[in-house]
């Protein structure tokens, strides 16, 4: 019997905005540029479009297609089509389990990050050890991580319909303006340094739109590609269960194909304006050894480019980190939706009773993850080489490792178990045309299972 359905999308803007308010977050305001700036721009940026255009595309069709058609979250999806297949489910909710446990500490981050910035004080964040001093302190985290989960938790608990759905369709869009006014202001900066150089937004675009093939090898080449497609995991929300169970949410008269590139395009697009924003920033201000920076580019560096901007900066940084927030919330929103519906449904508790529990969860995970700066501080070496705390550890495990085996496991199961013409039917419901039909079938049986197997072994360190 199907199981009836407490809510729903009611229409296609309603799907495509809360879709893309899950996959725009963190992932491509703060990763996808600092990723980009590292690799050097305009390759990393042509590489990660094209896989988009395969890779992306495949994985978010395969999930929406699969959620829609079985009108299942993950947990029970795979098992209603192969029973043996179930496992699948089970494995892909372990992904949203372990990133929501550290998810809202990054986003506690942003608001302490918000507060500074409104109440005036956001210069002391460009002060050199403000961000370590941060993290590594007590209390602030944990409060700041409580009071990001306790508005995440208050729009899951209101539901779909009325929770997610109006809060995208307010959120998203105005995100949107706010990065292109940024964006375009980034473009208008120009900076002259103590050397007597000046560099301009231009020159900054430059160097993030024009590939630079001049000393490209090929291991160079491995590291730009595997960078690009840890991001485009993590930016789409895909193989982790939450496409699906927002799939299962869409009525059979939305049109799939027009859907599935829409939050393509939306997810890109703002990827690729953040870039936009903080590349040629970036690079005016502090040349191309700012662009090197990593993972502290958001939190460390950028507060300085705003603080060299003078009073504007003060402006432009309450915006910004505005932004953000409402990005990552919108995302951190989708992780614990896809927690507490597979969570409602496995134990047969009612929707309001499993959100408390989640958020029980939630909180006392994270608050373990805001300790690993401090109290249960450790370094450890990850298989690919790199040095982590706790929170990185996360990260990897279900980033590095769990994307790329269940995008392996998944795309064998409907590549040569259930056949890719079952999602193929599933798109042309309602007689859709499905556009990249050919390049579906192809990457998901072929491609798709060569390239995750590669990454694995990477992820596992077997091979470099
Ligand atoms: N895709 C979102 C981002 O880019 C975050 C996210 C990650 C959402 C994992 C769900 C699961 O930040």
């Amino acid at each position: 019997m199907e199981t009836k359905k407490k809510s729903g999308f009611t229409g296609s803007i309603g799907f495509v905005l809360a879709a893309a308010g899950s996959a725009v977050g963190v992932g491509n305001i703060w990763r996808f540029p600092y990723l980009a700036a590292r690799d050097g721009g305009g390759l990393f940026l042509l590489v990660y479009l094209i896989l988009v255009l395969t890779f992306g595309f495949t994985l978010l069709t395969t999930d929406i297609a699969l959620g829609r058609k079985t009108g299942k979250h993950a947990w029970d999806a795979f098992y209603s089509i192969r029973p043996k297949w179930g496992f699948l489910g089970k494995l892909t909710f372990l992904v949203p389990a372990i990133i929501m446990t550290y998810y809202s500490v990054i986003g506690g981050w942003v608001l302490k990050y918000t507060t500074l910035y409104i109440s005036g004080h956001g210069t002391d964040a460009s002060k050199d050890d403000f961000f370590t001093s941060f993290i590594t302190s007590k209390m602030a985290p944990i409060v700041f991580m409580l009071l990001f989960l306790a508005i995440t938790a208050l729009v899951v608990f209101t539901g779909v319909e009325k929770g997610i759905e109006r809060f995208s369709t307010i959120v998203m869009p105005g995100l949107f303006l706010m990065i292109i006014g940024i964006a375009l202001y980034s473009l208008t900066l120009t900076h002259t340094d103590a050397s007597g150089i000046t560099r301009t937004g231009l020159d900054g675009l430059a160097i993030y739109l024009i590939p630079d093939f001049s000393d490209l090898t090929f291991s160079r080449f491995l590291n730009i590609l595997l960078d690009a497609m840890s991001q485009l995991f993590f930016s789409l929300s895909v193989s982790m269960g939450i496409m699906i169970t927002y799939g299962s949410y869409v009525k059979k008269e939305i049109n799939l194909n027009k859907s599935i590139a829409q939050i393509e395009f939306f997810d890109t697009a703002v990827a690729f304006l953040a870039g936009l924003m903080i590349i040629p920033a970036i690079y005016v201000f502090s040349g191309t050894d700012g662009m090197a920076s990593g993972p502290s580019l958001m939190f460390v560096s950028l507060p300085k480019v705003f603080h060299s901007m003078g009073k504007a900066g003060i402006i432009v940084g309450v915006i910004f980190f505005l932004m953000i927030l409402l990005a990552a919330l919108t995302s951190c929103v989708s992780i614990m939706e896809t927690l507490v519906a597979n969570c409602a449904n496995i134990f047969k508790t009612s929707r309001r009773k499993t959100s408390l529990m989640i958020s029980i969860y939630s909180a006392i995970t994270a608050i373990i993850i805001c300790l690993g700066y401090n109290i249960f501080y450790f370094e450890m070496k990850l298989p690919n080489g790199s040095v982590g705390q706790l929170l990185d550890l996360m990260d990897y495990i279900s980033n590095s490792f769990l994307m790329p085996l269940i995008s392996l496991l998944t795309a064998i199961f409907i590549g040569w178990i259930v056949k890719p013409k079952w999602i193929i039917e599933e798109v042309e419901t309602g007689n859709v045309k499905f556009s990249r039909k050919k390049l579906y079938a192809f990457m998901i049986r072929y491609v798709v299972p060569v390239i995750m197997s590669i990454l694995l072994l990477q992820a596992l360190g077997i091979f470099h």
